[in-house]
């Protein structure tokens, strides 16, 4: 994604604020303020329906009839010499919330089932920053990993979930946690795929059989201990079944 990226559309506001800045869809929020990426702003007027478990954590929002998630950027494991939440400052185009914001808009607009991206905002101190996200929250019935621990999925929603995913692969997004967390189901066994961070856009190549090796083991792992009938080589065959069917999207790779 090289070049000018505020040319995704005359929506897409730039906002520099104290020691940072916020980027954000001007069609869908026009009254953004820097406190919607404080979770206590939040807390204070009772408007956190709940938290979602992930590396980070991930508030529910429900204010004047709206729902979004509202995500701190964090990083897994331990790093020693840098805070949890710290990130090293590469140029305010590396940030991670303003390059995951983007992709996941191009997406949202390429009609990928993504959820809607609203805001997008880093603070930079020194050498290093921190960042926040925020996205429309989606209506779903729970990841691909909770739907499994309540109940086996139908060979159909295999077949969706290898559709969804090659849509994806077909406009190069190779995603940097292909897991059961990051895949959503709703009622309707409509399939979304969710957390861009650190994904990039490639030409086409090995990496995509990298993705799917990994939601395999994620599968495998997540479903160990739970009664045999959740995920099985049927199913899996099923998932590859709907992945090697192509989809007709265009690659967002340049020269592709
Ligand atoms: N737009 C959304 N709509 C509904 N749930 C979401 C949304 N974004 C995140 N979540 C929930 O929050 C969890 C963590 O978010 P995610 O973007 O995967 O970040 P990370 O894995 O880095 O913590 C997800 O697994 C999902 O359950
Ligand atoms: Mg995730």
């Amino acid at each position: 994604m090289a070049g000018n990226k505020w040319s995704l559309g005359s929506e897409v506001k730039h906002a520099t604020l104290p020691g940072g800045a916020m980027l954000y869809d001007g069609s869908r929020l026009g009254n953004l303020a820097p406190s919607w990426f404080d979770p206590n702003h939040w807390r204070a007027r009772g408007e956190i329906e709940g938290t979602a478990r992930g590396r980070g954590s991930a508030h529910y929002i429900k204010s004047a009839g709206r729902q979004f998630v509202l995500r701190h950027y964090h990083r897994g494991g331990l790093v020693a010499y840098l805070s949890r939440d710290k990130y090293f400052w590469r140029g305010e185009q590396e940030t991670r919330p303003f390059a995951e914001w983007q992709l996941t808009y191009r997406l949202h607009r390429a009609g990928l089932p993504v959820p809607a991206p609203l805001a997008a905002r880093y603070q930079h101190d020194g050498m290093t920053y921190t960042g926040d996200i925020i996205t429309e929250r989606l209506n779903t019935v729970g990841s691909l990993a909770e739907c499994l621990a309540q109940g086996a999925l139908s060979i159909l929603t295999w077949i969706e979930i290898g559709r969804c995913i090659r849509r994806f692969h077909d406009l190069g997004v190779c995603h940097a946690d292909l897991n059961a967390h990051n895949l959503l189901l709703n009622e309707d066994a409509k399939v979304y795929l969710i957390d861009f961070d650190q994904c990039q856009l490639r030409r086409s190549g090995l990496w995509r059989d990298g993705n799917l090796v990994r939601l395999r083991r994620s599968l495998e792992k997540i479903t160990y201990a739970l009664p045999r009938d959740r995920f099985g080589e049927a199913d899996w065959h099923g998932l590859l079944d709907g992945y090697r069917q192509t989809s007709g999207d265009q690659s967002l790779v340049a020269g592709t």
